[in-house]
């Protein structure tokens, strides 16, 4: 008899109220609580290895982290912290084989809230690459400033075509990625037209999210994911928008590979401009 987590039977009630995930959901669930709360706990303590930043964003050591997952064939399974440790490892290889292969020396993240990723690739270059990290919580400028030891202009709104102008000042191509960011819009048009304006000097972009359309619902883990998307008010256009747009080259697709929990599992979509 499987038995679900206790995190698992919170995202089953989430299929039962339907969110409206406006600029005010989006404060006060991420600057005035996650956020700040990971702020609060960490401004005085430098970060220096993974493990310490893994603690501060994860509380790893804290407590034995129980989540069901689901597989890339959607079937159910127990994670534990070493299938939670491998799911973040997964986007860090990910990126870092990119920064490499294009030997790029700016990385931006999206969307990045707690700066997680950012200093994650940060601490894998021990600082030699510029990482610039954008959000549309106030909260972000804190966090980056504590973690990077400088401080950067972080206000971004993906829905507005002025924020994207921080790209005026990237001297030379960089990658750009979100993990789980592009899941806050409702619409991806103006975040993939605005970057077009910027795609001489944009490698490729690495969005780590859940692609709606591409849930397979004959599959009931999966529909019940596509279910989920919809009542939190999570993206539904990213993959139809980029697969349709004649100026895009979508370069690698991973459906489905990276669980987050049962209810969520991201894909990875690697594209450019041509
Ligand atoms: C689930 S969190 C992910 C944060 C980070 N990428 C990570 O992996 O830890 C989603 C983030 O998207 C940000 N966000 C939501 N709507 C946004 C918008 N319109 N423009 C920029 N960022 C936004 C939120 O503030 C939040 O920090």
């Amino acid at each position: 008899m499987y038995s679900f987590s206790d995190d698992t039977l919170f995202r089953f009630e989430c299929l039962f109220k339907q969110e409206k995930r406006d600029y005010k959901k989006i404060i006060s669930e991420y600057n005035s609580k996650k956020w700040n709360d990971i702020y609060e706990e960490n401004k005085n303590n430098q970060i220096t290895s993974e493990i310490e930043l893994l603690n501060s964003s994860y509380n790893f050591c804290k407590s034995d982290i129980k989540f069901d997952y689901s597989s890339i064939e959607g079937k159910v399974y127990k994670a534990n912290n070493q299938d939670i440790q491998n799911s973040i490892f997964m986007i860090k290889k990910y990126i870092i084989n990119e920064i490499d292969k294009y030997d790029v020396n700016t990385v931006i993240e999206l969307g990045a809230g707690m700066c997680f990723y950012s200093k994650l690739i940060d601490l894998h270059y021990e600082g030699s690459k510029e990482i610039l990290s954008y959000d549309i919580c106030p909260i972000t400028k804190d966090i980056y400033k504590v973690l990077f030891s400088k401080n950067l202009d972080t206000h971004f709104n993906y829905y507005d075509e002025d924020s994207y102008k921080f790209l005026d000042k990237i001297e030379n191509k960089c990658v750009i990625f979100s993990n789980q960011s592009i899941e806050q819009i409702k619409e991806t048009k103006t975040f993939i037209n605005s970057l077009k304006k910027y795609k001489d000097k944009i490698e490729c972009v690495i969005n780590f999210e859940c692609l709606y359309e591409l849930k397979d619902e004959t599959n009931p883990i999966f529909f019940l994911q596509k279910k989920y998307l919809e009542k939190c008010d999570y993206n539904r256009d990213l993959y139809s928008n980029l697969k349709n747009d004649n100026d895009v080259e979508i370069l690698d697709l991973q459906n489905n590979l990276i669980p987050t929990h049962l209810l969520y599992n991201k894909s990875i979509i690697k594209w450019k401009f041509k």
